[in-house]
């Protein structure tokens, strides 16, 4: 330290300066365009066992589920974050609730209704192994010795949120996540699931576990293609068209 002065003289950590920064920035309780609603937002991926120390799942990172959550919450609004393992920390202002398996995902989610918002990020194992050893699984040796594994198909979450009869969010928002034909495709899974809007991205280059996406924001309505920027600037933008769905007076119906 200089001058004559002691005590500790590093910086904080810079997590700490962006989490400081991000609490000042969070809308006041009760505050912003979102005051009053609630929204769930699913993340990262799941993990679907085989037995004790094995599981299948993916290259989800949770960020950009996690950046919606928190925008959202910037935003006002009373943010659920249902999430699978991944290495973030629930954001300031977001009510975390931490699952592993596709169906533990769907029981937190529903347990979260009646809410106004469903954003469904998280990239849920479309199967399970049918079965789930008590012990662990042993090699049996020789030269052509596999394992034959049965899968069965797990819960789609949100399709099923989206035809709920009763506690269907006034506002369902899917991802997409698409190699190839990304529009054709994410609109045949917007009708597919029926969900209202789909927000599609091409997973072919580094998207999943990167810090960048390039989407779609695919409504009923058209298409809107927004370019490469920071997840958390998509967070951003999409907890804005969100909150101007609800606000629009004209626009009873925050789906269109
Ligand atoms: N999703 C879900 N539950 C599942 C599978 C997917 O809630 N069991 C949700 C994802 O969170 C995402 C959307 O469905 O919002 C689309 O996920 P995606 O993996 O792109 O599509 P799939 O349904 O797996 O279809 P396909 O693999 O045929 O593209």
């Amino acid at each position: 330290m200089a001058c004559g002065e002691f005590g500790p003289g590093r910086l904080p950590e810079p997590e700490r300066i962006a989490a400081t920064i991000r609490k000042l920035l969070l809308a006041p309780q009760g505050a912003g365009p979102l005051a009053g609603r609630r929204a769930v937002v699913t993340a990262g991926p799941t993990r679907e066992p085989l037995d004790p120390v094995r599981f299948i799942s993916n290259h989800s990172s949770g960020k950009q589920g996690y950046a919606i959550a928190e925008a959202l919450a910037r935003l006002g609004a009373d943010v659920r974050l249902v999430t699978g393992p991944t290495s973030l920390a629930i954001p300031d202002g977001v009510k975390g609730m931490k699952v592993e398996t596709a169906v533990e995902m769907h029981d937190a989610v529903k347990a979260q209704l009646p809410a106004d918002i469903f954003v469904s990020v998280a990239a849920v194992a479309d199967w399970r192994p049918a079965s789930r050893a008590q012990t662990k699984l042993k090699l049996k040796g020789g030269a052509d010795a596999g394992v034959a594994l049965q899968l069965v198909e797990n819960p789609d979450i949100l399709k099923r949120i989206a035809s709920k009869k009763k506690d269907r969010p006034r506002l369902v928002v899917g991802f997409a996540a698409e190699t190839n034909d990304v529009e054709a495709h994410a609109r045949a899974k917007l009708v597919r699931k029926g969900c209202d809007w789909i927000i599609a991205n091409d997973v072919s280059g580094d998207v999943m576990g990167g810090s960048d996406n390039e989407v779609l924001l695919v409504t009923r309505k058209g298409t809107e293609r927004w370019p490469r920027m920071a997840k958390a600037e998509v967070a951003m933008r999409l907890a804005e068209r969100i909150a101007e769905a609800f606000c629009d007076p004209e626009q009873a119906d925050a789906r269109k």
